[in-house]
């Protein structure tokens, strides 16, 4: 039987959610990952210590059934109202970057940011502590397929004022955000996702309506999809693994008013393989999965290491009452226990 063996990924964007879901979302991504970044959209969002120290217990308290080691690189979502001390009182219980929502863009980002420049000042604290800014890239207001390309100018903009800042452009979907990177200077990198890497927007509304292929940013034309894989396979540091995997529960998919995200947790990884294996890119994956995020938020590349095995196992319809992605679909390559 086939086995490649590869570092323990780290997952460098995650949701997590709260209360009775989150134990279960904790296990399905601690099975693959050994390290996540912890979005903070949660509800009220995560904006003090305090409350990030607690959350950061109750994820761990529910890895180490799993994996006991597993590390937690927590975040908090901007807004203008940081004093520096708030920003060193998060860092020390754990926080390593500051989230971006532009108002209304994406899940529970209603109180999201508005006032651009209004955010100047605490990003230039985050700068200056070395915290990474992550943004949710997406222009508020514009139609939806051109909201990322016309984020772009922020991203330049932020890039150029501050220098220094290590700047992360999340779950890229577009070809011209993709070049943007490539152009932009080493501070700033990028995350792709595993559905933006397979999906174009045929596979959300192109045959039938498949709400759980329905996510922010929404996956595009083929050719941007090529341009996101080109980049995953050529290994140019600046291009990591984020999953931005995030369940919503069935009936909150199953609706006439479906919420945005993508349940990618438990199959991440055979996905990955597959694709990187397909396009002959294998050699490329232990970078993108546990080497070039690692190097760009400063932690050491993990030695842990993981087993993939060539062995068919068919995708469960519901995991944690969740439909994930490629639900029912069987794949050729498995996690060994
Ligand atoms: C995410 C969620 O559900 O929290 N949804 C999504 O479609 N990606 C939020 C986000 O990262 O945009
Ligand atoms: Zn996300």
């Amino acid at each position: 039987m086939k086995t490649i063996e590869l570092p323990l990924p780290d997952d460098f964007h995650a949701h997590l959610r709260q209360d009775a879901q989150l134990p279960g979302y904790v296990r399905d991504l601690s099975a693959q990952f050994g390290r996540a970044l912890v979005m903070p959209n949660t509800i009220p969002p995560m904006t003090t210590a305090a409350a990030i120290a607690d959350y950061k217990s109750q994820i761990l308290e529910s890895a180490s059934f799993v994996r006991p080691d597993f590390e937690v690189l927590m975040t908090f979502k901007l807004n203008p109202n940081y004093s520096e001390q708030d920003l060193k009182d998060m860092m020390a219980v754990g926080v390593v970057a500051g989230k971006y929502y532009p108002a209304g863009v994406t899940t529970n980002s209603a109180d999201g940011i508005s006032d651009f420049e209004a955010v100047f000042p605490v990003v230039a604290m985050m700068e200056k502590l070395g915290l990474v800014l992550c943004v949710h890239g997406e222009e508020p207001g514009e139609f939806c397929l051109d909201r990322e390309p016309a984020f772009i100018k922020r991203v330049e903009i932020l890039a150029e004022k501050f220098p220094k800042l290590k700047i992360v452009f999340e779950h890229l979907s577009s070809a011209k955000a993709v070049e943007a990177v490539k152009r932009l200077p080493n501070n700033v990198a990028a995350t792709f996702t595993v559905h933006h890497l397979m999906m174009t927007l045929d596979d959300v509304v192109g045959d039938a309506l498949r709400p759980h292929h329905f996510c922010k940013p929404l996956p595009k034309r083929p050719e941007d999809r090529a341009a996101i894989r080109e980049a995953a396979f050529s290994g140019n540091p600046k291009f990591f693994l984020g999953t931005d995997s995030a369940p919503h529960l069935q009936g909150k998919k199953e609706c006439p008013c479906g919420a945005a995200g993508v349940y990618s947790a438990p199959v991440a990884i055979p996905l990955l393989v597959q694709e990187f294996d397909r396009a002959g890119a294998l050699d490329k994956l232990p970078d993108f999965i546990a080497g070039f995020g690692a190097d760009f938020y400063q932690i050491p590349r993990t030695t842990k290491r993981i087993e993939v095995v060539k062995e068919s196992w068919t995708v469960p319809a519901v995991v944690n009452g969740v439909v994930p992605l490629a639900a029912g679909q069987t794949l050729e390559w498995k996690i060994r226990d």
